[in-house]
């Protein structure tokens, strides 16, 4: 079977003892081929667009990944099968990768068909409202974990290092959180533990400043130049990887960090007391 495959992930694939060969996407090839995976444990994505498809094939080597979708999906990668809503929800790992806003109903459509030893894995870009809901909404017995990739699909193809997550134990319900670490840990990523408010903090200086800058300078319509600097390049790519993520995305971050709004009342005096230094009067 021919699967093209979007992304060139150096994963590290590992047997386990209860291991099975199969076959699985094969990420940064254009052809599956059997590798030795785990296949004990069911990971559920819900919501297959721009980041659920990258995860999806993300973890596809270290899980059974189904993937639950509002849309009949074409072309899935090999290994990777769609389900219902209600048998994603029995998974022994629920990934949400919806929109944040969209977070409280996916919640509450969940909820009534989770499995008694189900975690809720939530991958938002923003931690304390997703974190908020997934306690009010999901069942008491539901484990849930809080997660921020700190990466998307531009920028796992052009970093070299290891790639950021957030991870946080909100409610480890049936122990998967120290397994999840070790599998991301395989998975090119490097883990901080953070919790929800304290994620939020910083990320509305610095994921949401970057998003801010970059949708002004689109605003702006900035052109690539033959006598562009790094620095002016350096700025194009900020303002393509910014704008190639959905607007919802951008606007999200803004509406349910509790933190970017004193981001931008800072960005917005700084924007001030710069504009003032090319003032006539400080010119003169
Ligand atoms: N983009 C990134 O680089 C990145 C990185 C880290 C984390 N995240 C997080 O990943 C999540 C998704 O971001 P994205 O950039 O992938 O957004 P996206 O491209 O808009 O994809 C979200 C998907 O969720 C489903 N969806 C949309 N509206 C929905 C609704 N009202 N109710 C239920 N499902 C809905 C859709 O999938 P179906 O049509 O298949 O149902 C849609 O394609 C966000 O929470 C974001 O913070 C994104």
């Amino acid at each position: 079977m021919c699967v093209m495959s979007l992304f060139p992930v150096a994963q590290a694939y590992h047997g386990s003892p209860d291991g099975t060969k199969r076959d699985v996407a094969s990420p940064g090839a254009n052809h599956s081929y059997s590798i030795i995976v785990n296949t004990t444990l069911r990971a559920a994505v819900i919501g297959y667009g721009r980041f659920g498809r990258f995860w999806a094939e993300w973890i596809a080597g270290e899980f059974t990944v189904q993937v639950a979708s509002r849309r009949t999906l074409a072309g899935l990668p090999a290994g990777i099968r769609q389900v219902t809503l209600e048998e994603a929800a029995t998974a022994d790992l629920v990934f949400l990768t919806v929109p944040i806003s969209a977070v409280r109903d996916t919640l509450q459509r969940l909820a009534p068909y989770l499995g008694p030893r189900t975690t809720v894995v939530d991958t938002c870009s923003v931690k304390v409202y997703p974190v908020t809901e997934m306690e009010r909404i999901l069942p008491a017995d539901a484990g849930i974990i809080a997660c921020h990739p700190m990466f998307g699909p531009d920028s796992a193809l052009t970093r070299t290092d290891l790639l950021p997550v957030i991870i946080w134990p909100v409610r480890d319900r049936h122990q998967r959180y120290h397994g999840l670490r070790e599998v991301f840990g395989r998975l090119r990523m490097r883990i901080v533990e953070m919790t929800p408010e304290e994620h939020d903090r910083e990320a509305a200086f610095t994921q949401g400043i970057t998003h801010l800058i970059g949708r002004l300078l689109a605003e702006m319509e900035l052109q690539p130049s033959e006598i562009a600097t790094l620095g002016y390049r350096r700025l194009l790519q900020v303002m393509e990887q910014t704008c190639n993520d959905p607007v919802q995305l951008f606007q999200d971050l803004q509406r349910y960090n509790g933190h970017t709004r004193e981001m931008r009342r800072q960005f917005a005096q700084a924007l001030e007391r710069t504009a003032r230094l090319l003032s006539d009067e400080t010119l003169d």
